[in-house]
């Protein structure tokens, strides 16, 4: 059509003539050179709103289109100088009724035979749905940044509604959320309600017999999972709706579901005007596209609250089993201590026997002597002191029990490890005596301090020495066991049984080594000895938690321990402790 008359010889004109009338996407315009109206076809009747008869003859009404340029400037009737002006834009028509659309224009001078401009010839298209469809365009940008903020539900569903509303001018959006649990829909988000609408549910009716004629449209969008509208005002809703409003005349609400999978989270509800229900309900792929958006936020915001709960309780289980089992901690260490203590009973029976004893003959020669009355009161004093001199002996074996059963504080201090070293040979050295035991010690002289608990350290060492005695006790056996049967030769020969303590110290860590030439520990459960529970002892004597918490113990206080062994030879426990310095209390 742009195609210049005055050279389009071979175009018959009632072709031409056809196409002008004919075209309804179309206004064609065309005026002469006093502007006056020659042509105004049935687009243009369409899209201004006014007849053909109306129109033809007059002049071209000066406020016909608007925006930008004064009307005037625009329409202007180009002299000869300017025939070649093409005008192109989009602009508004205003309509008869007064309402303006979105146009695109094209205006050209009409050139004649003598190169003379005699009129203009306007074409204009329609552009609302395009207009729209930017409009939704920028929309769905501004909903997707929303959805995608890191917002609550509730504050991203209430933005949402209002960025639909001033994006499209509506007068009023709101967003029902659906409650699995309680079968209702909820207003969770609007624009244009009255507060009190916050008081409104909606129950979810599977039968249709149940629902009532103003909520029929809201359940066939949530039971068929489509886009449904109805008259605003005879909608359940209507009587919530802000005064500005329902005061606004006949209005629609459009339902749109917000589904997730196939099944139903909500509810979009938009309250718009005939034109804009008539386009939407035509393009609902964009109510489509909005509702995807909102629902994928809601269920990503969800999942996140899901989760963060999930990891806060996580958290919180957390805290409270590590409690526990710092509580079952201090319980294992300290039943380990009493069953030690059970195990050490006969040692100390006879080491506190050793001095009843001696106290009772004391005694008994005392009283003798009386009894002959050759009683000196220098021998009374020599005798009395002997008694003193074994029960001091005893008060020291109870003393050191007391300690070693009272349940250790968490303080670290400074410890020199040769005092709980020589402590536990004070509890077990009478034992391992009976038992035939030697003990070497190389205890390197001022040994630098390290951070830990007297006690517990206590607990270290004697956990270990047993051990060690066990298991030279253990080879001992095997030995014995080996030899009745003349079985093998090369373990006839009984070695001593012999602990071999040596501490000393590098630049970082003091060094305890316990090393028994004891029954050793097969490779296939090296990794498992520090297990708790892990024993290979005869039931009621192991019970598999000594070196559990010994590790345990060596870990509070930043330490390490390792072990060596070799099978029917003996092994090596090494403990490291880093060295106490002042400025790391
Ligand atoms: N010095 C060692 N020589 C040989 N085996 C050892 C030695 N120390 C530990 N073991 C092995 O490691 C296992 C676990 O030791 P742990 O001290 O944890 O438990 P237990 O001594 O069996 O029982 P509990 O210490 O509770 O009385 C022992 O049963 C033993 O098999
Ligand atoms: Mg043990």
């Amino acid at each position: 059509m742009r195609k210049n008359p005055h050279n389009n010889k071979n175009l018959p004109e009632d072709i031409l003539e056809s196409i002008i009338i004919s075209s309804t996407e179309y206004a064609i315009i065309a005026t002469d050179i006093h502007s006056r109206i020659i042509i105004w076809n049935k687009g243009a009747e369409l899209i201004y709103g006014y007849s053909k008869d109306e129109m033809l003859g007059k002049p071209l009404p000066p406020d016909l289109h608007r925006q930008g340029l004064p009307n005037s400037e625009f329409l202007f009737v180009p002299d000869n100088k300017s025939r070649s002006h093409l005008i192109d834009r989009t602009m508004y028509a205003k309509r008869k009724d007064g309402s303006f659309i979105p146009i695109s224009i094209t205006s050209t001078p009409r050139i004649n035979k003598n190169n003379e401009t005699v009129g203009l010839l306007i074409l204009t298209r329609d552009v609302t749905r395009y207009k729209l469809l930017e409009q939704f365009n920028s929309l769905l940008i501004e909903i997707t940044h929303l959805v995608n903020s890191s917002s609550a539900i509730d504050h991203m569903c209430s933005a949402v509604c209002n960025t639909i509303s001033s994006f499209l001018g509506l007068p009023s959006v709101f967003i029902c959320l659906y409650d699995y649990l309680g079968n209702n829909f909820y207003i969770n988000a609007m624009k244009g309600l009255c507060k009190s609408c916050n008081t409104h549910t909606c129950s979810y009716f599977t039968d249709e017999n149940d629902v009532a004629e103003n909520i029929k449209d809201c359940f066939k969008t949530y039971t068929q999972l489509t886009i449904n509208h109805s008259s605003l005002s005879e909608h359940a809703i209507y009587e919530y709706m802000d005064e500005s409003v329902s005061d606004r005349g006949e209005n629609f609400i459009i339902h749109i579901p917000l589904i997730s999978d196939v099944s139903i989270i909500g509810i979009l509800h938009i309250v718009v005007s005939q034109p804009q229900k008539t386009f939407l309900l035509k393009e609902t792929q964009i109510l489509s596209l909005i509702a995807n958006e909102i629902t994928a936020g809601i269920q990503r915001k969800r999942l996140i609250e899901e989760i963060k709960e999930y990891a806060d309780n996580l958290e919180k289980m957390v805290r409270v089993r590590t409690h526990q089992l710092r509580e079952k901690d201090a319980q294992l260490v300290q039943s380990e201590k009493l069953a030690t203590l059970g195990e050490m009973a006969t040692g100390i029976a006879h080491e506190i026997n050793q001095p009843l004893g001696g106290i009772s003959l004391i005694t008994q020669g005392l009283i003798l002597a009386k009894k002959r009355n050759i009683l000196t009161d220098e021998m009374l004093l020599e005798k009395l002191n002997a008694i003193v001199e074994q029960v001091d002996r005893i008060d020291k074996i109870i003393g050191h029990l007391r300690t070693f059963a009272r349940q250790s504080d968490q303080t670290k201090t400074p410890v020199n490890i040769k005092m709980p070293l020589l402590d536990v040979f004070k509890l077990i050295g009478e034992q391992l005596k009976k038992q035939g035991i030697s003990v070497d010690m190389h205890i390197e002289e001022n040994l630098p301090y390290v951070l830990a608990d007297h006690n517990k350290l206590e607990q270290v060492f004697l956990n270990l020495i047993v051990n060690a005695k066990d298991a030279l006790n253990e080879l001992e056996k095997v030995r014995k066991h080996l030899k009745s049967k003349n079985e093998a030769t090369e373990y006839f020969d009984l070695v001593d049984k012999k602990i071999t303590i040596k501490t000393y110290s590098n630049t970082s860590h003091v060094i305890i080594e316990i090393i028994d030439n004891g029954i050793g520990i097969p490779k296939s459960i090296i990794n498992k000895i520090f297990e708790p529970f892990f024993t290979t002892k005869e039931v009621g004597k192991g019970t598999g938690i000594g070196l559990s918490i010994t590790y345990g113990i060596v870990k509070e206080f930043e330490g390490t321990i390792d072990v060596e062994s070799e099978e029917m030879k003996g092994s090596k426990f090494i403990v490291k402790l880093p060295i106490f310095k002042e400025n790391n209390m």
